[in-house]
């Protein structure tokens, strides 16, 4: 594959909702290999900007280039065939299922052959899981767990480790650290420079800047629907992101 350019490439984006702009022509890139910080207060428009990326909503005007391809994205599985997958913080898994079930949703591995009825392989997802799980080094009790039972930290891991399992090329994190521990956000940290380290890009985004700078290549800020900085890690500071953020 072509790794050269960039990943994602999202040009002029426009979005309303009724008499709310929500975004406005909005340039937004993610290299190969590369953690893009996706910086912002409550309203500025992070969430609907990468629910455009992830087929959520399709923009008002503008493009979407996905592997220098222009895409037109119906609904959220043509991104997520693309390996394009999106971990929300609270929708992100099914509670009530298990681990494995969790990692499996949706794309379940089912027995060859069968005839017209098809039968989930159960220990092959179970020995699966347990792989995919082993990747992100979240220890758990058992792929049958129920995610109830899991910390905010450990859910982010799980969906991480499925985002790994079927080779996702970009994985959206949206507020992956919110209501978590500081030892649980550290591990999220963790989980995110593991994709890096596994050649998957990743936007992650906050409304809190010291938990997405000490990972981040490249942090990009929105404000009221605008973006108003773009920068590589190495060409800025945390004094100069915090005096953009906080400007009215
Ligand atoms: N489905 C919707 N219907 C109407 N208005 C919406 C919808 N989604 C978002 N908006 C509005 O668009 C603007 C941007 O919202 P968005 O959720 O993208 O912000 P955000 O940066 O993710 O904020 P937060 O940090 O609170 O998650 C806000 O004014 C919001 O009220
Ligand atoms: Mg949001």
């Amino acid at each position: 594959m072509n790794r050269n350019g960039l990943l994602v490439e999202m040009k002029n984006i426009n979005k309303w909702f009724g008499g709310v702009c929500a975004l406005k022509d909005v340039n937004f890139s993610v290299g190969y290999d590369e953690i893009v910080g996706l910086l912002g207060y409550n309203g500025a428009g992070k969430s609907t900007l990468i629910k455009i990326l992830s087929g959520f909503y399709p923009p008002d005007s503008g493009a979407i280039y996905f592997e220098k391809k222009e895409r037109h994205f119906t609904s959220p599985r043509d991104a997520r065939d693309l390996g394009i997958e999106t971990i929300y913080q609270e929708a992100a898994m099914i509670p009530k299922m298990s681990v494995l079930r969790n990692i499996f949703v949706a794309r379940e591995l089912c027995k060859a052959d069968m005839g017209v009825v098809r039968y989930m392989d159960i220990p092959r997802m179970e020995n699966e899981s347990t792989k995919a799980l082993d990747g992100v080094d979240l220890r758990l009790r058992s792929p049958h767990a129920l995610v109830d039972e899991l910390s905010g930290g450990q859910r982010q891991g799980v969906a991480i480790a499925r985002a790994m399992y079927f080779k996702s090329k970009l994985v959206i994190l949206d507020e992956p650290t919110n209501n978590l521990s500081v030892k649980e956000s550290a591990k999220v940290l963790q989980f995110i420079r593991e994709l890096k380290n596994q050649g998957i890009s990743s936007i992650f985004i906050s409304h809190n800047l010291y938990h997405v700078y000490p990972v981040a290549d490249r942090i990009v800020v929105l404000s009221h629907g605008s973006k108003i900085g773009d920068f590589k890690k190495e060409d800025t500071s945390i004094d100069e992101i915090t005096k953009l953020m906080i400007l009215p």
